[in-house]
């Protein structure tokens, strides 16, 4: 028996959904717990690519049921979508899906203020995936929500719904954004009401049931450490709690009940969206590390199609992420891009202003300051997509994971050497 949290060490789009794939093999149950479309989690299965956003990633694995927990928000007209287009792909989820009853609506408003309101920052933009997930995190704080267990009563629904609407074309108005068409609306809505009513259940009863009979849970993290509402580079983060505390908060499992925290590391880093990035390349390396342009695997959102910035391997924030989430096992994603690199840097500290420093500072104009402090490790020229064993592994691909391991002070885990589901290599202790 076991509860196995997944979350992303970086700006999110570290291969999450991969990890969570070949984690889920013999669980029962896989929960996301926050955020909500802005999180597109890629599953290669075959021939076939399942890009999931709000339905847990387990949903791929016959007999293993996903829980959308009450951290998450969902967009209903989306969520029914997500929901069809797996079902036309032939993965069934009546039964195996079950949507929180605590868990809150993303309203059309929601999306049209995440838009005026980037529109409104000039040049202090976050650059959000423009799902309306930052609205709809500040209502729910802000007591104004709509939860799942709404869904249930069609009447009292449409009537919080209109009710919620009205009030959000005066907000829209307030930046000058035309108001929505509430009957409109209130017509889409009501379709998606009835298809996820049968979804809505009390999941902290539901998970609690699994625990307490000594299942294995799977919580799937969404986006990354640096874009944690807290812990992140603010305010070029995400709305909510994407670190190992959200795993608790947005599932109803205790603390107490992890006992093992995957943190999933890509081997260089990327992040979209605006804010600081200290081991940001140049252009001309940033193109290598992106890829040739496959939107499936290379460095392209999975949400929104924008090429994502590249640059080299971030020890300070891996270090950062590994303590802040109390990561137990380190996996190491899509070394076999940089196989062709003549020699790899490895940031292992920052310069800022004059001084090394190792933490990774809450002001955000100091992390724009900071320099990179990089030792050079030796590259390989070999494709890695065919090797299954550690040892088989290039020497300086070993060195290079075995420094990064170290760095962390990790013992255990894995490196993904391709998107496939076996393309993948235990790192021996
Ligand atoms: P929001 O979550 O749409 O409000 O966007 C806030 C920031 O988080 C932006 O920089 C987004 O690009 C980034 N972001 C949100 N979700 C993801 C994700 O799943 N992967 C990578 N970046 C994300």
């Amino acid at each position: 028996m076991s509860v196995s949290a997944i979350v992303g060490m970086q700006w999110g789009d570290e291969g999450k959904g991969k990890i969570v794939d070949a984690l889920s093999e013999s669980v029962d149950l896989v929960v996301r717990c926050q955020g909500g479309a802005n999180a597109g989690h890629t599953v290669v299965l075959g021939k076939t690519v399942f890009k999931l956003h709000v339905v847990p990633s387990g949903i791929l694995r016959e007999g293993v049921r996903s829980v959308v927990g009450n951290g998450v928000v969902f967009d209903p007209a989306r969520l029914v979508a997500e929901i069809e287009g797996l079902e036309a792909m032939g993965i069934g989820v009546e039964g195996r899906l079950y949507l929180s009853d605590r868990a809150h609506m993303v309203l059309p408003y929601h999306q049209v203020l995440d838009g005026l309101q980037e529109s409104s920052r000039g040049t202090r933009k976050i650059g959000t995936t423009g799902r309306g997930i930052g609205p709809a995190y500040a209502d729910k704080a802000a007591r104004l929500g709509l939860r799942a267990h709404d869904l249930l009563d069609e009447e009292r629904f449409l009537k919080k719904l209109r009710e919620l609407l009205s009030y959000g074309n005066r907000r829209i108005e307030v930046f000058g954004g035309e108001a929505l068409d509430v009957a409109a609306h209130v017509e889409k809505l009501r379709r998606a009401r009835g298809r996820l009513a049968p979804f809505v259940a009390d999941t902290v009863s539901l998970l609690h049931e699994a625990y307490g009979a000594g299942k294995d849970i799977l919580l799937e993290g969404a986006q990354g450490t640096q874009l944690d509402i807290d812990f992140g580079t603010y305010p070029f983060v995400t709305s909510s709690n994407t670190t190992g505390g959200g795993f608790c908060t947005g599932s109803g499992l205790p603390p107490s009940a992890v006992d093992r925290v995957h943190g999933v590391f890509k081997a260089f880093t990327t992040r979209v969206g605006e804010g600081p990035f200290v081991t940001e390349a140049s252009e001309e390396e940033s193109a290598r590390l992106r890829g040739t342009g496959d939107q499936q695997w290379d460095e392209y959102g999975t949400t929104t199609g924008r090429p994502r910035r590249c640059g080299w391997c971030d020890l300070v924030l891996g270090r950062y992420a590994a303590r802040v989430n109390g990561v137990t096992n380190l996996h190491i994603t899509k070394l076999d891009v940089l196989s062709g690199l003549a020699t790899l840097p490895l940031c292992t500290g920052y310069e800022l202003d004059g001084r090394e420093s190792h933490a990774v500072p809450a002001d955000i104009d100091a992390l724009s300051r900071a320099k990179p402090l990089y030792e050079t490790l030796p590259g390989w020229s070999e494709p890695l997509a065919e090797i299954r064993a550690f040892d088989e592994l290039p020497a300086a691909a070993r060195g290079y994971v075995r420094r990064i391991f170290e760095e962390m002070k990790m013992s255990s885990g894995t490196v993904s050497v391709g998107p496939r589901r076996d393309q993948i290599v235990p790192v021996p202790r």
